[in-house]
This record gives structure tokens, sequence and C-alpha cells, in this order.
């Protein structure tokens, strides 16, 4: 008989099964020990009675420490009492790898639990957050391959920046300088010309002085780039993603979503169409409803992001922000010189900016302007230049911060946890 998972023998529900796994949990008397068994796929209760089992098998039971790995065979059955209502009756049990005392126990600090991150990975919440992320990265991977887009791959180190100096990670590249990516973009508006339909989920790079639960140095984007298209068509997409997103998510992570006590009739509301409204129609929200001044051409910050958010219950899109305060890319509305033509879109319940694109500049001129206002040094841009030379079209594109995402379907409180090992500006270890 060969090993099975334990959701597996759960599904089976009864007869003889061989399980492998880590001891959970355990629990001993003189005559009965529990061992709650975990596995990738669930725990389940095993029971060894000492009068019913041979000597070594009584003897492995009452020495098996959690996180113990084991081979367990025995009679599965239905029992409500058992934590996930089955219990096993052990026949027979095997020590695989013997763990010595568990540093984690209950109750302990974010931090130490972040020191211990290579371990605690393996606990049911962040084992629950990593299948949802999974689930997350294929659902980008499925809307973007339905609608005919190809999978681009972007280089990671770069000799130019995107997103601004200011957060730019540098890298010694032989004798020289290059600088870890922020932002596919570039790369993505030279394949445009080639591909017209592409996309990407990439690390990206960012030294964020920020310390907040919103920011990480290294995160993953969703990215998108497409010819002939403007800030209709790429809203649209980046609500049909979102939505697609959170309807997979509650599909494929009912028992995640439940572990991580995620209240799923909220994800249940996000459906394609979400609202729109200007920056400037932003302003006016927030002064009338939240009794908040922003003057006209300040960034919306993250209390002034939350505020206005408190008026809604699904992501909102916010288009044409200040050109001044924006990426050298993005042009200005032509019939608004002092708008951009970009969107972000803004998750509910304090998630933040998930989404950031635009419409990219094709103007030589307004580029190299905007290029130079930022500090850069035109030469190092002059192959991004050249594509406005070559035959340019209209073209536009989104990135969506994943971890930002899987933190909202997740409900969880900080970013740190959306991803496996978090660095910041001051965690990067394990
Ligand atoms: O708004 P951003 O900076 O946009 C860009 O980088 C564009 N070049 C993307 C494009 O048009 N192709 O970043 C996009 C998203 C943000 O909305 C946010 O969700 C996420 O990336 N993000 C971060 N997530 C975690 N930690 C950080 N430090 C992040 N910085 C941005
Ligand atoms: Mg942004």
């Amino acid at each position: 008989m060969s090993y099975m998972s334990i959701q597996e023998a759960m599904n089976k529900g009864s007869g003889e099964v061989k399980l492998h796994g880590w001891v959970y949990r355990e629990r001993k008397s003189a005559k009965v020990a529990f061992v709650v068994l975990r596995d990738s796929t669930n725990i389940i209760q095993c029971v060894i009675k000492k009068d019913a089992v041979p000597e070594k098998v009584w003897d492995a039971a009452i020495d098996s420490p959690i996180e113990t790995s084991l081979k367990i065979t025995g009679e599965i059955k239905e029992d409500a009492r058992a934590p996930t209502g089955f219990e096993l009756a052990v026949t027979d049990m095997e020590k695989v790898g013997v763990s010595d005392t568990y540093p984690i126990t209950k109750d302990q600090s974010t931090e130490f639990l972040l020191d211990q991150r290579h371990l605690w990975i393996r606990s049911r919440r962040l084992t629950a957050i990593m299948k949802v992320r999974s689930t997350v990265f294929g659902a980008i991977h499925k809307f973007f391959r339905e609608r005919a887009f190809h999978e681009f791959a972007p280089p990671i180190l770069t000799p130019n920046a995107c997103e601004g100096g200011s957060t730019l990670f540098e890298v010694k590249y032989y004798d020289q300088k290059m600088y870890l990516t922020q932002s596919w973009q570039l790369y993505a508006e030279a394949a445009v010309f080639a591909l017209e339909k592409l996309y990407c989920i990439s690390p990206c790079f960012r030294a964020e002085k920020s310390k907040t639960s919103r920011h990480l140095s290294e995160f993953w984007m969703a990215e998108m780039e497409i010819a002939w298209a403007g800030l209709d068509d790429i809203g649209k997409a980046a609500e049909e993603l979102v939505a697609f997103i959170a309807k997979e998510v509650i599909e494929k992570n009912a028992e995640e979503l439940k572990i991580l006590e995620r209240d799923v009739e909220k994800l249940k509301k996000i459906k394609a169409p979400f609202p729109r409204l200007t920056y400037s129609e932003a302003l006016k929200l927030l002064k009338e409803k939240k009794d908040l001044d922003v003057p006209w051409g300040k960034d919306l910050r993250t209390v002034e992001e939350d505020k206005l958010m408190e008026l809604y219950e699904t992501p909102v899109i916010v288009t044409h922000y200040p050109k001044e305060t924006m990426a050298f890319y993005k042009p200005s509305d032509p019939n608004n010189p002092k708008e951009a033509l970009c969107m972000d879109m803004l998750a509910p319940d304090g998630y933040g900016e998930i989404i950031g694109g635009s419409v990219r500049d094709t103007d030589l001129d307004s580029l190299k302007k905007a290029l130079e206002k930022e500090g850069e040094k035109l030469e190092r841009y002059e192959w991004y230049l050249d594509l406005r030379r070559y035959g340019s079209v209209p073209h536009s594109g989104f990135g969506l911060g994943v971890e930002r995402v899987v933190a909202w379907m997740c409900g969880i409180d900080n970013i740190k946890d959306a991803i496996p090992f978090p660095r910041t500006m001051i965690r990067f270890r394990p």
C-alpha cells in the first residue's frame, strides 16, 4: 500500500491508510498517546494505545516531540471529537527524522517568529497564506494567457531607474554599477512593439526607507503592457484581473480562508466594474465626507488613501493625478496638461494602492524634459528614447503589487506575512 496525503485519507474516510508527515501536537498518558500529524494538506489526530501496538511503536509514540517526522499506518474513521473530524487508530509507526526541542511555542513575539522564519513557515497560518499566494500567481498567469498575452522575461539587473533614483538598490557589477530592477516597465515598452500584449510576474526591488505594513524591499509585481491601448483599456483589464484573482481564491482556498478567519463575504463583493473617480474628485470627497483638506497637486498619502477608502467596500480606480508628482513616463492629459493619464487602484480595508499604471508618454521632447527634471542623465536613456524614434504607437500598462493583493485576499495585517522570506530595511535574515 502506498502513502496518501492526510486529505486523501480523510476523503477515503475508513479502512487502513499509510501517512507520512510531522508531529503538530502531542499528548500522552500511561496507556494512550495522541499525535496530531500534519502534512501539506491537513492535520489528523492519531491515537496509539499501549496495549494494542508492538512495544517499538509505543516507544516511538511517546518519544516523538513536535516536528518529528513520522511514517504511520492505521485505521481511519470519522470522529466528531477529533480536531478535523477524523481519527487514526495507529497500528504501526516509524520515526524518520527526530526533532530537537522545537523553539516555536505558543504566544511568541512577531520579531521572534521572523527570526525563526525558516521554521515558522511550517505553521498552519503561513502554509495557508503560501497556498493563497500560489493561487494568486496561478490566477494571474491564467488571466493573461486566456487573453492572448505573451509572458515576457525582463532583466533584473538594469542600468536605469524606472521609478526614481531614491529607492534604487545598487549592485557591484564587475567594475561597474548596476541596479536591481524597480519595475519591468522600460523593457516592456521595448517588447510591446514586438509582442503587443505582454505580461510578467517578477521580483522588484526598492530601497524603501519607510517601515510600513505595506512596503517590502523585495516584492513581486505582476505587470502588463499593451500596444494601441489607453487609460480606459488598462482600467478595465486591471479591474477584471483583480476580480478574477478574488474569484479564484474564493474557489480554490476555502479551507485556507477558514484557517485565516477571512471574512469571505467581503471577497465576494469584489466584482468588476469598480467605481472610478479622478484625483480631483477624490480631493472633493475627502473634503466633503472626511473633513480632510488636501491641496491640489499633493500626492495622496497613506492616511488620505485610507480615509477615502472608508467610503468604499470594493477597490476603486483613481485617475488623473497631478502630472508634476508623477514618474517621467506618464504623459499629460491633452485636455488638461496639469493632469497625467494615469491610474491607481486602491483596495478597501486599509490595503492601500494595489495597482499603479498609466499611458506612456510617446513625445520625445516632453520625455527628455521630464527625465532631466528627475536629474537623470539622458545618454543612459537613449535606448529607451529610441523606442519613440522607430515607429512608436500609443501604449499603456500597469503593475500590480502581488504581496499587497495576497495580504488583502488573506485579510492579514502585515505585508511581511504575504511573502515567505520578507526583506525590509531592518529585516533581511534568514
Ligand atoms: O505604482 P508603482 O510604483 O508602478 C510602477 O512601478 C509602474 N512602472 C508599473 C507599470 O506601469 N508597469 O508600483 C506598482 C505597484 C504598486 O501599486 C504597489 O501595489 C506595488 O507595486 N508596490 C509595492 N509593493 C510592496 N512593496 C513595495 N515597496 C512596493 N512598491 C510598489
Ligand atoms: Mg504607484
